[in-house]
């Protein structure tokens, strides 16, 4: 089961409300793992659901997150939080299935023989 904890669910709170605001729909949270970035998956959190493949809805507390239904078991125990620090403000994932994570916790990787990035920046930088 996917544990919100409680700064999370008010983050999310407010960027649902935020989309409300903007839209004038009401949404739901979609959580995704997108392959690549510094790991083998990247988590996103977006608010605009396009159901490009079957969701499953988690009840998570009082938030129900959108999940892929091929991805629901890469996720099951996932604990997301929220935390502010001097660089700004984001969520933070915990998988017990990760076996590798990157620098910032963004990314992950299920074999401990990945490579994995530990700085976004350094990942990005050409090549001289
Ligand atoms: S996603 Fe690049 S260091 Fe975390």
């Amino acid at each position: 089961m996917v544990q919100i904890r409680p700064a999370a669910a008010q983050e999310l709170k407010r960027l649902l409300h935020q989309h409300t605001a903007h839209t004038g729909s009401s949404s739901q949270i979609c959580l995704t793992l997108e392959p690549g970035g510094c790991a083998d998956w990247t988590y996103q959190l977006t608010s605009n659901i396009t159901p490009q493949r079957p969701l499953a809805t988690l009840t998570c507390g009082d938030i129900n997150l959108a999940v892929p239904v091929d991805q629901v078991e890469l996720v099951e125990d996932l604990t997301i939080d929220y935390a502010e620090d001097l660089m700004g403000g984001g969520f933070r994932f915990t998988n017990p299935l990760a076996q590798r994570t990157c620098g910032c916790g963004n990314a992950f990787a299920l074999s401990a023989d990945t490579p994995v990035t530990q700085d976004c920046t350094a990942a990005h930088l050409p090549t001289p």
